[in-house]
Order: C-alpha cells, then sequence, then structure tokens
C-alpha cells in the first residue's frame, strides 16, 4: 500500500466519522423528548387524564396526530378547542402545554402549563411512545 492509499483511507474513514457524528447529533434533535422521564411528567395530568378513558379531559391514547377538540365521545370540550383547528403534534403540543390559555384562548383546560421545555418534550415524547404500546393503547 502507496503512502498516498494509507492518507486517502485514513480521510474517508475521518469523512464516514463526521457524517455519523452529525446524523447521531440530528438524530438527538428529533428524538430530544425522553419517555420514561415523560411518564412522570404525566402524573401531572393523570389527574384529569388518563391514557384510555375520558375523565376531566379527554383520554390520550392516540392524541399524537388528532385533531384538536375531535374526540365524538368527549362531551367536555370548550368551543375554543373545537374551533381551533390545530392538529396535535410536537409542535402544537409543545405550545400548548407551555402555555395552555394562551395558545387556545377560552380553553377549559385548567392547568397553567409545563414552564421547562425539557419536561414537555419528555410528556410529548411519553405520550406518542404510549400510542403506539398495544400495552398501553390498545388498536382501535
Ligand atoms: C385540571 C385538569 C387538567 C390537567 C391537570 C391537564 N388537563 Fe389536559 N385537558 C383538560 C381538559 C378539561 C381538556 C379539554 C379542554 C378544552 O376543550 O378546552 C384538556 C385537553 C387536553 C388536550 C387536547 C386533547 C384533544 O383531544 O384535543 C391535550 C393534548 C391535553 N389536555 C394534554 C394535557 C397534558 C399533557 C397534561 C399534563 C402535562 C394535561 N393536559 C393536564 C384538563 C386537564
Amino acid at each position: 500500500m502507496s503512502l498516498t492509499t494509507v492518507v486517502r483511507a485514513a480521510s474517508g474513514i475521518v469523512a464516514v466519522a463526521v457524517v455519523m457524528l452529525s446524523l447521531s447529533a440530528s438524530a438527538a434533535a428529533t428524538l430530544a423528548g425522553d419517555p420514561v422521564k415523560g411518564k412522570e411528567v404525566y402524573v401531572e395530568c393523570a389527574g384529569c387524564h388518563d391514557l384510555k378513558e375520558n375523565r376531566i379531559g379527554p383520554h390520550h391514547c392516540g392524541v399524537v396526530g388528532r385533531k384538536a377538540g375531535s374526540l365524538a365521545d368527549f362531551p367536555g370540550y370548550s368551543q375554543a378547542m373545537k374551533d381551533s383547528g390545530l392538529t396535535w403534534d410536537v409542535a402544537t403540543l409543545d405550545n400548548f402545554l407551555k402555555e395552555p390559555f394562551s395558545f387556545v384562548s377560552g380553553t377549559l383546560m385548567g392547568y397553567f402549563g409545563i414552564e421547562d421545555k425539557q419536561a414537555r418534550l419528555d410528556v410529548i415524547a411519553y405520550l406518542q411512545q404510549a400510542g403506539g404500546d398495544p400495552a398501553l393503547c390498545s388498536k382501535p
């Protein structure tokens, strides 16, 4: 093997390593929520919400991807929620959970929100994971 080949091979490895580094950085950015920690945060929601059952608030199985205010069997929605035009995804949930009253003005959710961004992302990750877990949320 000539010196040039060794240098080429080595720089190839560096290039691969750089690509892998940037991939794991962007994966970390999209998967920022930790569902295990989110389960602990969910204790705050569980006074009013359950995954499967409607309580004071609507049930949360499948909430990620759901249209806001759209459960036919939950009678307690505010008009504001039904008219919000929102679909729940990471961004809309993050905004809602940060400041429920200002994001959906007129909401009946009597909860002041979660100030900590990481805690919000964690609980959203938990909702997302629970929704895909047949043990917690059996398929409709
Ligand atoms: C004090 C009771 C209460 C607490 C605590 C509470 N919620 Fe709610 N939640 C409600 C009610 C009531 C609604 C219906 C609001 C409306 O229609 O305006 C609601 C609505 C929602 C919705 C919209 C669901 C849909 O079907 O459109 C989401 C998402 C939600 N809550 C998430 C949470 C999360 C996550 C927590 C904990 C961090 C939480 N809530 C804490 C009572 C509560």
